[in-house]
């Protein structure tokens, strides 16, 4: 199929190097020059595995373009919407101007039969509006939504081998027109047994904020876990452990540590709330108020435990932070916790420095005050103390034996409770996890 992608961020860049590799002709749309000719040049604008050598693999095919001209998206079958939603400036809400200006320039180039396919996350009740203009415009056309749940990190394969399809429709049934299209473009996916469901448009936009809810409200119930294990001396990750061994509960998404950032749970947790008010149902999220601000206090939970850590205060303190990602195998900082944990320690009088292996570039724009250095090794010589706060592996792998001749002194504070306490104290160290004793 003829494919246009609009929208060539974390997600639009993957998606139509994914819709490239099972078979179709794809064109992606951005309005940013800079990413465009990376993207054309093979070349990921951003961190992200495997997808350079898969942007390398299809367009040597010649299947994969990019471009700024948002006319090149005439022609195409199916046109996907992926650009951001970011949080609106000082309001909770969801900013929808990059949406809906990219729906309004799509229009002229649609032909009758064309399918927009809305992946973007955006409040309920965007696509019904949507629908109605596009009805008013080009009749002929329809509008799906078909949410993304894909990880950063893990953006390819969680695109070419998801693990459920959802697919909006206006009238929620199984017969509208536009699923046997999606199911074209699907279908490599789908043959393996992927589950698909159909559902009506609210319920689409619905399935993804409510996903991501409940990732955000399992990760603060274990971050609660973890302040009343501080305060009764437990320990969090073999409460984890054993609760986890329930399967109704599961073990995935309940490590404690210093909580949840990134571009997504963060912002849509809040639009999710703002919206709910909008519809006169904000009772039923206040919970999610709270999952906000149990995530938030991790942040000064770490700050107040590195002062203690120091034991006479922050001021003039050599800190060193391993790690500015919001997680591992990525180099998006947005509402990152190890980055603004670093930048309160700063403010407070701390000398700060972090390192990353993909993200510091990312972090020098958005906190230009701090220090940053590259190498490991250097960024911890004469430390006074040292927080993990981003998960790399390299970060998992260190020697603490090793590591105890290049710090000042050796005090480590986990913040992803993944190192093994007993292993760091012998190695001199004084240890600290986050509801560990
Ligand atoms: C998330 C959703 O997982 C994805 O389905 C959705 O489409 C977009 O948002 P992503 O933002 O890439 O994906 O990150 P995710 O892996 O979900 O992690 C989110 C945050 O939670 C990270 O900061 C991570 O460090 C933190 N986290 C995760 C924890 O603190 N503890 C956990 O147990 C798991």
């Amino acid at each position: 199929m003829r494919i246009s992608v609009i929208g060539c961020g974390y997600l639009g860049a993957v998606h139509a190097a994914c819709m490239a590799k099972l078979g179709h002709t794809v064109v992606g749309i951005d309005v940013d020059e800079r990413k465009i000719a990376e993207l054309s040049a093979a070349k990921a604008p951003f961190y992200e595995p495997e997808l350079e050598e898969l942007l390398e693999d299809v367009q040597q095919t010649g299947t994969l373009t990019f471009t700024t001209d948002i006319a090149a998206a005439a022609g195409s079958d199916v046109h996907f919407i992926c650009v951001g939603t970011p949080q609106k400036k000082g309001e909770n809400g969801a900013d929808l101007t990059y949406v809906d200006s990219a729906v309004e320039n799509l229009l002229p180039h649609l032909r009758p039969g064309n399918l927009i396919v809305g992946k973007s996350t955006v409040p309920v009740g965007t696509a019904s509006r949507l629908a109605a203009v596009l009805l008013d415009r080009e009749p002929e056309a329809h509008l799906v939504w078909n949410p993304e749940f894909l990880r950063e990190g893990h953006a390819v394969s969680d695109t070419l081998h998801p693990d459920r399809f959802v697919y909006g429709v206006e009238d929620g049934a199984e017969h509208h027109p536009s699923v046997a299209v999606l199911d074209d473009v699907y279908a490599i996916p789908l043959s393996t047994g992927t589950p698909r469901l159909v559902t009506d448009l609210p319920t689409a936009e619905l399935v993804k904020t409510a996903a991501n809810s409940f990732l955000a409200t399992k990760i603060s119930f274990i971050n609660a876990m973890a302040e009343l294990c501080d305060a009764a001396g437990a320990d969090v990750t073999r409460l984890a452990d054993a609760i986890g061994l329930d399967d109704r509960i599961g073990r995935k998404f309940l490590n404690a540590g210093i909580g949840f950032g990134g571009g997504c749970l963060p912002k849509d947790i809040r639009a999710f709330m703002a919206r709910a008010g909008e519809l006169g149902a904000d009772q039923a999220l206040t919970f999610l108020r709270e999952v906000d601000a149990i995530n938030m206090r991790r942040r000064s939970r770490v700050v107040e435990l590195t002062r203690e850590l120091c034991g006479d205060g922050l001021l003039g303190k050599r800190i060193t932070v391993l790690g500015a990602a919001f997680k591992p195998e990525s180099d998006d900082v947005r509402d990152s916790p190890a980055l603004s944990i670093a930048a309160q320690l700063q403010l407070q009088g701390a000398v700060v420095t972090v390192s990353d292996p993909k993200a510091l570039a990312n972090a020098a724009r958005r906190f230009p005050e701090l220090h940053y250095v590259q190498d490991v090794d250097s960024a911890l010589q004469n430390a006074d103390a040292v927080l993990l706060l981003t998960e790399w592996r390299e970060y998992r792998d260190l020697d603490p034996h090793l590591l105890a001749k290049s710090v000042a002194t050796p005090r480590i504070l986990d913040g992803r409770n993944v190192l093994d306490p007993a292993k760091w104290r012998a190695a001199g160290w004084q240890y600290r996890g986050l509801g560990r004793p």
